[in-house]
C-alpha cells in the first residue's frame, strides 16, 4: 500500500475533485483485495489509523496549508471518503463471516454445531424429591436447617443428655475449639436430621407435618456403604390423637408409593432416645419379592428407617425453650397432643432403587456413572 502524501496542485474545485477522485480509487481498489479478517484489520489501520493513518496524515498536510475558503470543500471531501472507507469495511465484515467454508478466520455454518447437554438433577437429589413429594401429596410441607448445629439442637433436646452413651451411636464431628462455650452452645456437624424437628417446634404450634431433608456427617470410615458425608430425610407429625397406627399406616403408604403396591413392611423394636416407643422398619426384599437373595441376605427383608412415637422428653424440651418467650405456654403439652417423628438415609434408598453397589460413586463426580440417570 502506498504511503506516500500526495501533492495537491492547488485548492480550486477541479483540483480538489481530481485529487479525491485518485484516492477513492486506491480505496477501491485495496477493497477488491481484502480476502480475510487479517487483511481488513490492515487496510483499516492504513486508513483510519489514528496516529499514522493515510486520512490523518493526509488531511493534516492538506488541511494546514489550505487558504481559509477551501477549508469546507476539504472536509466535506474528507468526509466522504472516510465514509467510503467505513461502507468498505462494514460490507467487508459480513462479506467475510459469510464466505464462510474457505475463510478460516470466519464462521463455517457447515460444521455440527457444538452440543450442549443440558443438566439433569443428581440422582441423590432426585431421590430426596422423589420421597419428599411422597409426603407432600399427603400434606407434609418440607423445612431445612443448618448443617453446623449445636449440641442443645442436634442431642440435648433430643433427650441425649451430655455423656449419655447414647452419643456413642453417632460418632461427630466437633468443631475445634468449643471448649470455651457452656456444652449446649458447642458446635458441630448434625449427625442426623432430627435437630430441625426440635427448630420447627419451637417456632411453630401443632399441628406440624413436616419433612425434613438434608446433608449430615459423621465420623464414619467411608466404605461400600458407608461415606462421613451423607444424606437423611426425616418427618414429624404432631397433632391431637396421633397414634402408632398413624405411624404405621403412613410408612406402610409411603413404602408402597416409593417401591411399587406389592412392597409389605414390618417393624421391630429398636431404641432411639428421642422416640418412645422406637421401631426399625423393614420392607419386603424389592428384588426377590420376599423370597429371598443375596441382596436381602436370604431374609426376605430389607432394613431401610428408624422411626417412633415422639418421647415426652422431647417435647418438655421444646416447651422449656418456647416458655422463654411465653411463660404460659402449653402447646406440647403431652397430655393434649402426640406425635411421631421416622427417619431415613437418602443414600441406601437411591443405592437400591438403582442398583448402585458403591456408595462413593455417588460423589465421584463421574460423568460415565452419572450420565447413566439422564
Ligand atoms: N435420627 C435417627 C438417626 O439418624 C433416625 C430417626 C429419626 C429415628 C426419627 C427415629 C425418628 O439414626
Amino acid at each position: 500500500m502506498s504511503d506516500t502524501i500526495p501533492q495537491l496542485s492547488s485548492y480550486d474545485e477541479p483540483s480538489l475533485e481530481a485529487a479525491f477522485a485518485t484516492l477513492s480509487a486506491e480505496v477501491r481498489q485495496q477493497a477488491a483485495a481484502l480476502a480475510n479478517a487479517e487483511a481488513q484489520e490492515n487496510f483499516r489501520l492504513h486508513w483510519l489509523g489514528r496516529k499514522q493513518g493515510r486520512l490523518k496524515l493526509i488531511s493534516d498536510a492538506w488541511l494546514k496549508a489550505a487558504p481559509a475558503e477551501a477549508r469546507k470543500p476539504l472536509g466535506i471531501r474528507f468526509n466522504q471518503l472516510k465514509q467510503q472507507i467505513e461502507e468498505t469495511l462494514e460490507s467487508g465484515a459480513v462479506a467475510a463471516k459469510a464466505g464462510a467454508e474457505t475463510n478460516v478466520q470466519g464462521i463455517d455454518i457447515s460444521l455440527p454445531g457444538t452440543a450442549r447437554q443440558p443438566g439433569i438433577a443428581h440422582p441423590l437429589l432426585s431421590t430426596m424429591h422423589e420421597v419428599v413429594r411422597v409426603f407432600h401429596q399427603l400434606g407434609y410441607s418440607t423445612n431445612l436447617g443448618p448443617q453446623v448445629e449445636s449440641d442443645f439442637y442436634n442431642f440435648e433436646a433430643l433427650n441425649f443428655p451430655p455423656n449419655h452413651p447414647a452419643r456413642d451411636t453417632q460418632d461427630t464431628l466437633q468443631i475445634a475449639n468449643q471448649q470455651a462455650r457452656p456444652s449446649r452452645d458447642r458446635l458441630l456437624m448434625r449427625t442426623h436430621t432430627s435437630p430441625v424437628q426440635i427448630r420447627t417446634m419451637i417456632a411453630q404450634g401443632p399441628p406440624v407435618r413436616i419433612v425434613i431433608p438434608g446433608k449430615v456427617h459423621r465420623n464414619d470410615a467411608a466404605d461400600a456403604t458407608h461415606s462421613p458425608i451423607f444424606h437423611q430425610i426425616e418427618g414429624l407429625c404432631v397433632d391431637t390423637n396421633i397414634t402408632f397406627s398413624d405411624l404405621k399406616g403412613t410408612l406402610d403408604h409411603a413404602m408402597k408409593a416409593l417401591f411399587g403396591s406389592a412392597v409389605k413392611t414390618r417393624f421391630f423394636p429398636s431404641f432411639f432416645p428421642f422416640t418412645e416407643p422406637s421401631a426399625d422398619v423393614q420392607i419386603s426384599c424389592i428384588f426377590c419379592g420376599g423370597t429371598g437373595c443375596r441382596k436381602c441376605k436370604h431374609s426376605g427383608w430389607i432394613e431401610l428407617l428408624g422411626c417412633g412415637m415422639v418421647d415426652p422428653a422431647v417435647f418438655a424440651a421444646v416447651t422449656a425453650e418456647r416458655r422463654k418467650k411465653n411463660p404460659d405456654d402449653d402447646a406440647y403439652d403431652p397430655a393434649k397432643i402426640s406425635g411421631f417423628a421416622f427417619g431415613m438415609g437418602v443414600e441406601r434408598i437411591a443405592m437400591m432403587l438403582h442398583g448402585v453397589s458403591d456408595i462413593g460413586q455417588f460423589y465421584s463426580g463421574d460423568m460415565r456413572f452419572l450420565e447413566q440417570f439422564a
